[in-house]
């Protein structure tokens, strides 16, 4: 028999930490057996979503493209990990109920670091462009980001440690019996 396949749902603002703990969360669920694939939205956007930009159209059809593609590899037993910025509730609802008609479990978790928090961080330098109007539509400065109301999981990206959010997440999978304890 296959694994439950499931899908952990990054959501949060550009920098808040989306791709770091999924960086971190899949070598944790490789070393307890996992098939493990991730679906980053930096790089969906170099191949699958190759074109598309950052209109809310433009966005809309990248999340969906992240959904159908997660759905058909978590009913196949695959513990896929998405970090897309994913702004938009309804289309994060959306691909939730796609993955759940697969059969497969949705995690939605927040990557909940503030615009102020990602901004002093500014790893990509994006931030300081979007204030100097180079950058327009960015996600938090000119556009919106609609928070999710009730995650499984919210993580404070922006004060607390990776290891500490990755921890929660782990627990979270643990106790939705997802994953098996790990090695002690
Ligand atoms: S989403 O809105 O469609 O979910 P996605 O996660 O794929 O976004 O891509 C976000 C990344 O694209 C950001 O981390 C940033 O590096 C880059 N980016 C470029 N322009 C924008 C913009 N206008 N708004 C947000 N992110 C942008």
């Amino acid at each position: 028999m296959s694994n439950q396949g499931f899908v952990v749902w990054f959501t949060g603002l550009s920098g808040s930490g989306k791709s770091t703990l999924a960086e971190a969360l899949a070598p944790a669920l490789r070393e307890r057996g996992l098939n493990v694939e991730i679906l980053d939205g930096d790089v969906v956007r170099t191949n699958l979503s190759k074109g598309l930009g950052f209109s809310k159209e433009d966005r809309d059809t990248n999340i969906r493209r992240i959904g159908f593609v997660a759905g058909l590899l978590a009913r196949n037993g695959v513990g896929v990990i998405t970090a897309a910025i994913s702004p938009y509730k309804d289309i994060r609802d959306e691909s939730r109920a796609m993955v759940e008609s697969d059969g497969a479990v949705f995690v939605e978790v927040h990557a909940a670091a503030t615009v102020e928090q990602c901004e002093a961080r500014d790893v990509k330098g994006l931030y300081a462009k979007a204030r100097a109007g180079e950058i327009k539509g960015f996600t938090g400065i000119d556009d919106p980001y609609e928070e999710p109301p009730n995650p499984e999981v919210r993580c404070e990206t922006g004060l607390d440690a990776p290891d500490i959010s990755l921890q929660q997440i782990i627990d979270h999978l643990e106790s939705q019996g997802l994953i098996n304890g790990g090695r002690s």
